[in-house]
């Protein structure tokens, strides 16, 4: 079936603006697959970390990761993280930590990253339908979606809420070291040269600062 059928839903915004939840609760309502985006990222920080494999040496191993680069996500349960099944295996917690976003973050301002991704991102695009949580998901991967999503949420309220998850993942990580990185994540996400985080011209803005998710999701679905 021709790709152009398959509904997908775009859900961009910053860290902690309640995309993963929000992405989550609807794949599960609506039945439809998930492509958390930040963890492809993040997988493929933690396999080159695994593989010892340096930024500038990326080219050069294209290959090997490529064929060595099978992700899956399952939506799993609502108040659990999306998990991530790294060939075979459940790397949601190793993926999911303060240092692996920091690594994250650098490499994703790499064109050539970016590039080797987005297939792996358009794989995801399979019936019945596709919700997929990023920063370019509605500007870059998908921008022929049916539903863009933009969330937003004060930094105060995304650190708070960072640091309610990592504590639900057993760390503790102080607010003003959260604050502080959540700062730095926004300023290269926001102001990299390729693929920065701004909301598409034809998405629609929601700010979560005072929404439960509940609320979301309901007024997500009287887009669709
Ligand atoms: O969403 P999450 O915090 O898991 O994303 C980790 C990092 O991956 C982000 O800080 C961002 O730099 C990068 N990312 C990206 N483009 C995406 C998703 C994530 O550059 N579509």
């Amino acid at each position: 079936m021709n790709n152009q059928t398959i509904p997908v839903i775009t859900i961009d915004g910053p860290s902690g603006a309640g995309k993963g939840t929000i992405a989550q609760m609807l794949a599960l309502d609506l039945k439809w697959n998930i492509l958390d985006s930040g963890a492809l990222y993040r997988t493929l920080a933690y396999f080159m970390l695994q593989q010892n494999i340096k930024l500038k040496d990326f080219e050069e191993n294209m290959l090997f990761i490529k064929s060595n680069f099978k992700v899956k996500f399952d939506p799993g349960t609502i108040g659990e993280p999306v998990k991530v099944i790294f060939n075979n295996d459940d790397i949601t917690k190793k993926v999911r930590t303060e240092d692996i976003a920091k690594k994250t973050s650098d490499l994703a301002t790499d064109p050539l990253i970016r590039e080797f991704i987005r297939p792996c991102q358009r794989d995801f695009m399979v019936q019945p339908g596709l919700v997929a949580d990023g920063r370019d998901m509605g500007t870059v991967i998908f921008n022929d979606a049916k539903l863009k999503i933009f969330l937003t949420a004060s930094i105060e309220e995304r650190a708070k809420r960072r640091q309610s998850q990592l504590k639900r993942q057993g760390s503790e990580v102080n607010m003003r070291l959260l604050l502080q990185e959540l700062e730095e994540r926004d300023k290269k996400d926001t102001e990299r040269e390729h693929s920065p985080l701004i909301p598409a011209e034809d998405s629609v803005v929601i700010d979560t600062s005072n929404l439960n998710p509940e609320g979301v999701v309901k007024e997500i679905k009287t887009y669709l």
